[in-house]
């Protein structure tokens, strides 16, 4: 029987940790740390968690600004509004909820954001400066699940740490976020051959794929920390991890359920990144 690593809970203290720092800082400084959140068309999932941002941003004490922009907004339109938020002073973050419509480049738009706002770690400087350990800012969902795996009191360094997907976001940063701790780091991804003899090696586990109950007893080795990054939602609706929870948490030693595992804590980390920028931009660090 696996411990159930609660990422609600987790999630809960770094907020109310975020909130307890805003409350001081605001009194000294008389300034209020600024989030502006920009959702682009009518994703229904990119609502719900832009929704989630805002409430968050309540709960900590920061003043949220919302763009909702219609589904046929240019690239041009998009930038435009990035400078403008670059230029404001009160906007100490500006996220661009992923995935834009496809007349925009992402990419475009993450080199735009200036690299002392981006708070979500997307912009190259940011990403470099992962590589080379020289960071302000964490991406927030490897962020995340580090908190996590360090709520459970189990040492990374020198374990077999194995990250199943290769993505920008979640899969690369979060296989140097593990080396930095000093693990023993394998990226695996959809080339890799015989995956389970891989994973099996692993005391902890990250998985990151993006497949419903892709993860299955047989790739788990016996007492391992499993963290199930996968946010996938079933025909009828509901919401499933990477990791095939009945069958392996029996075999784990700590496990996040999904939802209420990794999900809650990259908001927090959002709220945690936000902070640390609004300190920065205000020499309050
Ligand atoms: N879409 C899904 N996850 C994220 C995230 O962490 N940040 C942004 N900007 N968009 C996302």
């Amino acid at each position: 029987m696996a411990n159930l690593i609660d990422g609600k809970q987790v999630s809960a203290a770094v907020k109310e940790q975020v909130r307890l720092e805003t409350e001081k800082l605001v009194q000294e400084s008389g300034k209020r740390p600024g989030l502006a959140v920009v959702i682009v068309g009518n994703n229904p999932a990119s609502r719900v968690y832009v929704n989630n941002k805002k409430k968050a941003c309540e709960t900590v004490g920061f003043q949220s600004f919302e763009y909702a922009l219609p589904e046929d907004t240019t690239q041009e339109e998009l930038l435009e509004l990035v400078q403008t938020l670059n230029s404001d002073s009160n906007v100490n973050g500006i996220l661009v909820q992923l995935p834009v419509p496809p007349q925009i480049d992402d990419k475009a738009i993450i080199n735009a954001i200036s690299a002392e706002k981006d708070v979500d770690a997307f912009h190259p400087e940011n990403v470099g400066r992962i590589m080379i350990g020289d960071y302000a800012f964490l991406p927030c969902t490897p962020a995340g699940v580090m908190e996590l795996i360090d709520s459970t009191g189990v040492e990374i360094s020198g374990k077999k740490c194995v990250v199943i997907g290769r993505s920008n976001i979640v899969g690369k940063p979060m296989a140097m976020l593990l080396l930095h701790r000093s693990g023993t780091v394998t990226i695996c991804h959809s080339r890799t051959q015989d995956l389970a003899s891989v994973t099996r090696e692993a005391d902890i586990l990250v998985a990151a794929v993006g497949k419903a109950n892709f993860v299955t007893a047989d790739m788990v080795k016996d007492g391992a920390v499993v963290i199930d990054v996968g946010m996938n939602r079933l025909e009828n609706g509901k919401l499933c991890g990477d990791v095939d929870f009945a069958q392996v948490e029996p075999k784990a030693s700590w496990i996040t359920p999904v939802p209420g595992g990794v999900g809650p804590m990259t908001i927090a980390m959002l709220m945690k990144n936000t902070l640390t920028a609004f300190k920065k931009q205000n020499q309050l660090a």
